[in-house]
């Protein structure tokens, strides 16, 4: 049996192979755990995807999408001068994913795909990743996975991290498009979603946003006009120095997990800008500050509290902004746990659930597509009873 799980993010896409009882694996594409979600029109029409897009990005960033997963509310997108069907622009990215994996396989297909899908989605946009799948040259039965789910599962595949029926996880999950918070229940047959939420208007997009907002009080006044014309380009030259610098706004935002302070290089006739952990930390704290209450608030709509959870597990390359960690152990007084690395949890945890382990138990996530049902809240554990899949 080889099942290959998926996770298409807003910025990465992760792929995770089991096949003839090996343990699973994430399946590097061009050598690396994550490709980007990127894509680019050519000329005439063909979607090249991943690292290749975000090279060509350079030379014609109209032509460039980064994040087709945060669009797929639109039926198409324009990349340059071509009229795109968003879930073709995702499809492209899938089937990268596939035939990577099927040249891994000695020219095999999987037997069976899992699609992670935040859980927040509903029917039509899960209908939208299930005909990219299709698009994409999938032959094979598809499954649909929440992504909260795939996270619990992956935690509780660890060593002593096993959930046992009526325990709880709550799944802190900051990726680059959106937050997505759930608490997850360990069913006799799999798991339960009791509660989820999400802010669409936070994820790390929106860090590298306050970031650069930042960075352009720093240097604007010694050329607003030169600033202006970075914020809304209309010549090649003037796109292809935004892009680089969101590109440096975006390395800096991730080196300052790293250290306390770190320089953002800036076009001519700009100074380079040192930036600190601390400011960046005053930019973000809060709207972290929002996404813990609604974490808390989750853990309360399960009918739990914070210390009745078998863990809070931080997932999405966001979570590690140390002050997320920081402002969970100090509102909530649990100290969250992060496995490995947060971007490949969910793809991970995908393939430890089957389609028939999974049940939601939140009234807004109903539909005929996903695999879940919707039965009532009641505080957790309640009778132990999952809800079949449909
Ligand atoms: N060290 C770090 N510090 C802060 N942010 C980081 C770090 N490493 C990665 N990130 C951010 O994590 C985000 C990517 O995370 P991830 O791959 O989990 O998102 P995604 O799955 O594509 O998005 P989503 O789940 O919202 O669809 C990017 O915004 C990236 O800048
Ligand atoms: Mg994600």
């Amino acid at each position: 049996m080889r099942i290959l799980s998926v996770d298409l993010g807003t910025s990465n896409t992760v792929a995770v192979l089991s096949a003839h009882g090996m343990p699973p694996r994430v399946v590097e594409v061009d050598g690396s755990a994550t490709m980007p979600s990127a894509v680019f029109a050519e000329e005439g029409g063909t979607l090249v995807v991943g690292r290749d897009a975000e090279r060509r990005a350079r030379l014609d960033p109209t032509r460039f999408e980064p994040n087709p997963k945060r669009r797929v509310d639109e039926q198409t997108l324009l990349l340059g001068t071509d009229v795109v069907p968003v879930n073709e622009a995702l499809a492209a990215v899938l089937r990268r994913v596939f035939d990577e994996t099927t040249r891994q396989l000695g020219g095999e297909q999987p037997d069976e795909i899992r699609l992670t899908h935040p859980a927040q989605w509903g029917p039509v946009r899960r209908n939208v990743l299930l005909s990219a799948a299709r698009l994409a040259g999938a032959r094979c039965p598809l499954h649909l996975v929440p992504e909260p789910v795939g996270a619990a599962a992956h935690f509780a595949s660890f060593p002593g991290r096993t959930l046992a029926p009526g325990q709880a996880l709550a799944v802190y999950d900051l990726g680059a498009g959106t937050f997505d918070v759930a608490v997850v229940g360990a069913t006799q047959t799999g798991f339960t979603v009791l509660a989820e939420d999400g802010l669409p208007d936070l994820g790390g997009l929106d860090v590298d946003q306050a970031l650069m907002v930042h960075v352009g009080r720093e240097v604007s006044h010694r050329d607003p006009q030169r600033w202006q014309r970075l914020l809304r380009p209309e010549s090649t030259a003037d796109r292809r120095a935004r892009r680089a610098l969101q590109e440096d706004v975006k390395a800096a935002k991730e080196a300052l997990s790293r250290h306390p302070q770190t320089e953002v290089p800036m076009p001519e006739p700009f100074a380079d800008v040192l930036v600190t952990r601390g400011e960046l930390e005053a930019l973000v704290r809060p709207s972290l500050l929002r996404s813990v209450e609604l974490l808390s608030r989750m853990i309360a709509v399960a009918g739990l509290t914070p210390d009745r959870l078998a863990g809070i597990f931080l997932v999405g390359g966001s979570s590690r902004l140390p002050l997320v960690g920081s402002l969970i152990a100090e509102k909530l007084g649990v100290v969250p746990s992060s496995l490995d690395q947060p971007e490949t949890a969910v793809a991970l945890g995908a393939h430890q659930v089957s389609a028939d382990g999974i049940s939601m138990r939140t009234q807004n996530v109903p539909g005929p597509i996903a695999s879940s049902g919707t039965v009532p809240a009641t505080p957790y554990p309640p009778q132990m009873a999952s809800t079949p899949a449909t």
